[in-house]
């Protein structure tokens, strides 16, 4: 199934769960008008309504999960951007909702783990990071044929512009992932984050920032902001909310560790595969520089954050555990989205 047939599942199935758009509604209030306005009782009806649709999703509603995904998208964005009005950002009925919410999506991400495969991580940190790398290869997001066959061989112009789209949620904000999840680091972690993070702002040169060069894209495919919410699929909020989800609590660091390596690593393959489509498609260099650059420079940065982040992390078991689950869920939940996102193969 394509990704807009997807969506559209997606969006008519949502209609169903007005509680969406009901709390999506209240993000743009104040938070204290909005805490005073609601009484005890309003409140217990919307926690009630967000439960049945995380139990909608759960049991695989479609425009379940993406209503979830969309709603917590939207309350993420109240800490992850600068607005131009007041907010709800700190309301508790907010809070409420948000919590049922990453709740919910760290359930489901949980459910996915194989049973017994955190336990089987090893105890010394060389053989343990070897152990990542090996649940990577052998998982079947590893190469996967969306990049090694489609995007390669396939993608038209359209389907690089939807894919950019898709791809917007982590891409279009590292850096700003990189500044959450570095809170509270030290030493050579803080280090590698921080360096990273340079890498990101292009090492001091304002033209040479990633976040710009992704956006670059954005200009030769004509890409407006309002289309951007609009076309992201559910699984594609989900990337951008796990990233935001791990990075923001203290707790999750290490499982941002997991998230944030395998993101890097799997990197420089995927992007092999978007180069060699711009080419084949001759479409403007401008809008491949962030491909090329990330080709090399993510296989540095992986090196590294193994080295400096993982390794200095994985002292303890609940330390590998949890960075093991971070990992694991990138790699799961990026299959889910890379399988989605396959045309019907019988279509083409
Ligand atoms: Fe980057
Ligand atoms: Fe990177």
């Amino acid at each position: 199934m394509s990704t807009g047939a997807h969506l559209l599942d997606q969006k008519t199935g949502v209609e169903v769960y007005p509680v969406v758009e009901e709390i999506s509604s209240l993000l743009n209030r104040s938070a204290q008008d909005l805490d005073a306005s609601l009484t005890t009782g309003e409140r217990a009806d919307l926690r009630k309504a967000v439960s049945e649709l995380n139990a909608q999703s759960t049991a695989g509603d479609q425009g379940a999960f993406y209503g979830q995904q969309l709603l917590l998208s939207r309350i993420y964005g109240l800490s992850t951007q600068l607005p131009e009005a007041p907010t709800a950002e700190g309301s508790v009925v907010v809070q409420e909702v948000l919590r049922l919410l990453e709740q919910a999506t760290m359930a489901t991400e949980d459910a996915m783990l194989e049973p017994g495969i955190l336990d089987a991580a090893p105890t010394e940190p060389s053989p343990f990071l070897s152990w990542l790398k090996k649940l990577a290869r052998e998982h079947r997001v590893y190469k996967h044929p969306y990049y090694r066959e489609f995007i390669r061989h396939q993608a038209t112009e359209d389907d690089l512009r939807n894919y950019v789209i898709q791809e917007s949620v982590v891409d279009g904000r590292f850096d700003d992932l990189l500044a959450m999840m570095q809170v509270g680091t030290s030493g050579a972690a803080k280090m590698e984050i921080a360096e990273n993070f340079w890498d990101e702002m292009g090492n001091g040169d304002p033209s040479q920032v990633h976040t710009h060069l992704f956006n670059q894209i954005f200009r030769v495919f004509d890409i407006p902001a309002d289309e951007l919410e609009r076309s992201l699929t559910a699984n594609a909020l989900l990337s951008g909310n796990l990233a935001v989800l791990l990075c923001r609590y203290r707790q999750l660091y290490p499982e941002a560790v997991g998230f944030l390596g395998m993101t890097e690593w799997l990197a420089p393959d995927r992007f092999v595969q978007v180069v060699h489509a711009w080419e084949r498609l001759g479409l403007p260099d401008v809008g491949i520089v962030y491909h090329k650059l990330h080709i090399t420079i993510d296989s540095r940065h992986a090196a590294g954050w193994f080295h400096n982040v993982v390794v200095p992390a994985a002292e303890s078991e609940r330390m590998r555990r949890a960075i093991a689950r971070g990992t694991l869920w990138r790699l799961n939940s990026s299959a889910r989205y890379l399988d989605e996102r396959m045309p019907d193969l019988a279509a083409h």
